[in-house]
């Protein structure tokens, strides 16, 4: 007997841990429980696993180097190359195969379809296109582009001639690509004419530009056409700027030797938010990485080659780095891209794309389920979604009525979903549940991966009771973390291991690091992040400093003094709330609001745009001066406030109220 949909609704309110289907586990990658005390027991030869997924040219002599904490080194003295891995291993058994399904914004354009041999050829020609324009290996190239073909093309023919990409997702502003090209030296500029958003054309070139003027050093640049005839904004190319078909007709056929890169060579940069208003430059290398991303791939995501994987992220994001470029494609299977946004034309745009494309897997973050879920399941039921195998989520916290709801109504009972925790700086996945070996249990990400040591600790560093709320940690180094911040070891000490290390000891033992979430733990030992304990905020899932927004603000004339928080909301997880003091003559006006606004998306982009700017004599300050976050925290969440006793000057909360 099914149930009605009310009498469904019911008992799935209740039901709060789930059992990986049936049909799933069947034919699951790993759906052995013994691997996790395997894992444990053959640390850290375990990972040995991973790095067997990929081709090396040089094996390694080691799977860890401890000796000098915390700059820990994976799979020393082997070589490989990421682009090597990514095409050509797969050309003769798998040339044919679809490697990127790219679905373009609806227009009458027609989508595109890439061949792992397509894909390798237009890597080959961009190398031998790149080398021309004066690209060695190690020479930052910097990628800002939105979601087309040409973004993962130049990010694979960076990794084949050994030079580090940088993405700078395509939404951020002119402000702040600049900040990245200057933060990282980067001279070599690929991105692209414009693009579309909800069917109208964008111009992204003209940001680049303007951006580019702010950037010290000499620039050479490569724009690729995405819009059509018509649709263009009429650029004319300067005497730095390259235009990519042109630069590819002109190596039309070439092949480029993958270099050979040391496994601890850097793969990309990527900028991230945190405590200062100055971005982190994360630095991931090429053997960890990429053995990380294609084993969490392979167990996690049960990535097989004759899947048609879908992740809905932005590469501009480390997600799409990892789950939409190198891990799926290492593997070998199909990866897709999806250009445009999931309401357009209609809000069943992404049901429409997994029935036509049958795809196995959908791997994609609470806010997008959040609306989802709002919209109604009109759209998802009026496809064929039957195709799907598993479910994952990723950036954000998911609460257990959306699990719920993405397990019934996109997944119908037969998919397991994946609540993925980690980290740009993670590189990959780190807490989660194996979703052929384990219990579910919605709104808990699940307990740490084989292999790895998450903890959730107090402020003494020790492990908290069941319950309890603490600090994530992770207690021993694994190889997709990141190795250091670009060119500042000592920030990269002070982030992430500061806090619970003992920072003079040689002892690898000494050393955790420090995610800064919040996190609780059951009886089961599983993970539940309650998220961030930094002056970072989580707009639908995407990371943004509480710090850089504040510096555009204050740089508004006629502010005086601002403080960003995060609060909850209902859609995007969390949304920047602004208190702005105002100098004295400025008129507290909206326009003067907008001008605020504005600003935030001018420095940032629109995903960093205020949901409010309250204007106030007066911040709440602790007798030692700082801001206390806290409290305006509590008032932008509607919540009873807490403690004020330590304030200097308690009287603005209730002003502020
Ligand atoms: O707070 C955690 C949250 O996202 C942060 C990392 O953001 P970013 O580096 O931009 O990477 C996002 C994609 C991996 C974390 O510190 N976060 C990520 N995944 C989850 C999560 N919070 C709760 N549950 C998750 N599954």
């Amino acid at each position: 007997m099914t149930d009605s949909e009310p009498q469904l609704e019911a008992r799935l309110a209740e039901q709060d841990s789930f059992e990986p289907p049936e049909t799933f586990v069947e034919d699951a990658n790993v759906t052995d429980p013994e691997i996790y005390e395997t894992f444990e027991a053959e640390w850290p030869d375990c990972w040995e696993r991973a790095a067997e997924l990929l081709d090396w040219e040089e094996s390694y002599d080691q799977v860890l180097d401890d000796s000098n904490p915390p700059f820990f080194e994976w799979f020393t003295g082997g070589s490989l190359n990421a682009s090597a891995n990514c095409l050509d291993r797969h050309l003769d058994e798998r040339g044919d195969e679809t490697a990127i399904e790219w679905v373009g914004e609806p227009t009458e354009e027609a989508n595109r379809t890439y061949t792992y041999r397509e894909l390798h050829d237009r890597v080959n020609e961009f190398a031998a296109g790149l080398r021309e324009l004066g690209v060695e290996a190690d020479d930052v190239v910097t990628l800002y582009m939105p979601m087309i073909p040409e973004l993962p093309i130049a990010m694979l023919a960076c990794a084949r001639i050994g030079a580090p990409h940088s993405v700078v997702f395509a939404g951020f502003s002119a402000e702040a690509l600049a900040t990245r090209m200057e933060a990282a030296d980067s001279s070599y500029l690929v991105t692209c004419d414009g693009y579309y958003r909800r069917g109208d054309p964008l111009d992204h070139l003209d940001k680049a530009e303007t951006g580019l003027a702010d950037v010290s050093h000499e620039t050479t640049t490569v724009v690729a056409d995405r819009l059509r005839d018509g649709d263009g904004f009429g650029h004319d190319l300067g005497p730095d700027e390259y235009d990519w078909d042109e630069l590819m007709a002109a190596h039309e056929g070439a092949t480029v030797d993958p270099v050979s890169r040391d496994a601890e060579d850097m793969l990309f940069l990527m900028y991230t938010s945190g405590t200062t208003g100055q971005p982190k430059g994360v630095k991931h290398t090429t053997g960890g990485y990429l053995s990380w991303t294609a084993w969490t791939s392979q167990a996690v995501l049960d990535v097989k080659p004759e899947d048609t994987y879908f992740c809905s992220a932005d590469i501009g994001w480390i997600t799409g780095h990892s789950y939409i470029v190198y891990g799926p494609l290492a593997l070998g299977t199909t990866t897709m891209m999806y250009e445009g946004t999931p309401d357009y034309p209609e809000q069943d745009r992404l049901w429409e794309i997994v029935e036509e494309y049958e795809a196995t897997q959908l791997y994609t973050a609470p806010t997008a389920i959040r609306a989802f879920m709002k919209w109604g399941t009109e759209y998802p039921d009026r496809h064929d979604l039957s195709s799907l195998r598993l479910l994952g989520t990723v950036g954000e916290p998911i609460n257990p009525r959306a699990w719920k709801w993405y397990y019934t109504h996109v997944g119908g009972e037969e998919c397991p979903i994946v609540d993925t925790w980690w980290q740009t700086e993670t590189g990959g996945m780190m807490v989660t549940t194996l979703p052929g070996a384990k219990t579910m249990k919605p709104g808990a990400a699940g307990p740490p991966l084989p292999g790895v040591d998450a903890q959730v600790v107090g402020p003494d560093g020790e492990p908290v009771e069941a319950g309890q709320a603490g600090y994530l940690t992770v207690q021993r180094p694994w190889p997709g973390m990141l190795r250091t911040l670009y060119r500042n070891d000592e920030r990269y000490v002070q982030e992430y291991w500061a806090e619970y290390s003992d920072t003079d000891s040689d002892d690898p033992d000494d050393w955790v690091y420090f995610p800064e979430d919040g996190a609780k733990v059951d009886e089961d030992g599983y993970v539940t992040v309650l998220g961030r304990v930094d002056d970072v905020v989580n707009v639908s899932g995407h990371r943004l400093g509480t710090m850089e927004i504040e510096s555009a603000i204050v740089g508004v004339e006629g502010v005086a003094e601002a403080a960003v928080v995060g609060g909850d909301h209902e859609m995007k997880g969390e949304a920047v709330y602004t208190y702005v003091i105002t100098e004295d003559g400025q008129a507290e006006t909206e326009a003067f609001r907008e001008e605020i606004v504005a600003a935030v998306e001018d420095a940032i982009g629109p995903i960093a745009r205020p949901e409010s700017v309250v204007f106030t004599p007066e911040l709440p300050k602790t007798r030692s001066g700082k801001i206390m976050r806290r409290l305006l925290e509590d008032l932008a969440n509607d919540e009873e406030l807490g403690d004020t006793s330590t304030l200097r000057n308690p009287e603005v909360v209730e002003n502020l109220e």
